[in-house]
């Protein structure tokens, strides 16, 4: 199958040499990537900036901001048969970006932010994606709750929901813990490497 991967943060750019990002590793995202690659899949890797070395075998398209993401992400999505959207994009992005270095002058400083396009939202209304969609979501608290709202509002197969609001798994460390949340049931995944859920969930593919 050929399988499209969103992983890392993105950066907003506020002037030359300041950005706004998140803690994103990237670290779920590579290793989906690198499990489907593994399992046989020709796999896309979309992915902003991290540290990570680029799992071998894989397409891999290096991205800055949400809505360079959302540029790639549409014009390759359409030719995919899966998508795991594992990436921390940015909902808000500077409204003007300084061309040279902001200067500091005066005690306060605002920054006006606007929305970005949803990626994962725009899958099936915009991009007209009709294969196998697995959002994330990162939420701290009423994990089931958010996580399907999301599933039912973005149109996805899946959500995996993750606790982020935990040092010990989520963001920026090698485990994670998820709520698998389906239309019609929820499974629990216990906490494990991000290599052991991405495999669980790389191994959805063969039944679909
Ligand atoms: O990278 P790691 O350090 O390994 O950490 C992994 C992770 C915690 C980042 C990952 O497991 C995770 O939860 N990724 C989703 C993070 C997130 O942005 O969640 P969200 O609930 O804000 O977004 C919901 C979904 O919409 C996500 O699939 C996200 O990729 C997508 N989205 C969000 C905003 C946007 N503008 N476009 C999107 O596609």
């Amino acid at each position: 199958m050929k399988v499209l991967v969103t992983a890392g943060p993105t950066r907003e750019a506020i002037d030359r040499v300041r950005y706004l990002t998140n803690r994103s590793s990237g670290k779920m995202g590579y290793a989906i990537a690198a499990e489907a690659v593994g399992a046989g899949h020709q796999v896309m890797l979309v992915s902003g900036p991290t540290n990570l070395d680029v799992p071998d075998g894989v397409d891999f398209v290096p991205v800055e901001s949400a809505a360079e993401m959302y540029d790639v992400v549409a014009r390759y999505l359409p030719k995919m048969d899966a998508a795991f959207f594992a990436a921390a994009v940015a909902d808000y992005t500077v409204a003007e970006v300084s061309e040279g270095k902001l200067k500091k002058d005066g005690e306060v400083m605002k920054l006006e932010l606007v929305r970005t396009k949803d990626i994962l939202g725009s899958a099936r209304s915009v991009m007209g994606f009709t294969g196998f969609l697995v959002g994330f979501a990162a939420e701290t608290e009423k994990l089931e709750e958010y996580a399907r709202g999301k599933l039912v509002k973005k149109g996805c197969d899946l959500v995996v929901a993750n606790d982020v609001s935990r040092s010990d798994i989520g963001f920026d460390v090698g485990e994670n813990e998820a709520l698998l949340v389906f239309a019609d049931r929820v499974e629990f995944f216990p906490k494990a490497e991000k290599k052991e859920l991405a495999r669980h969930l790389v191994g959805m593919l063969a039944g679909v």
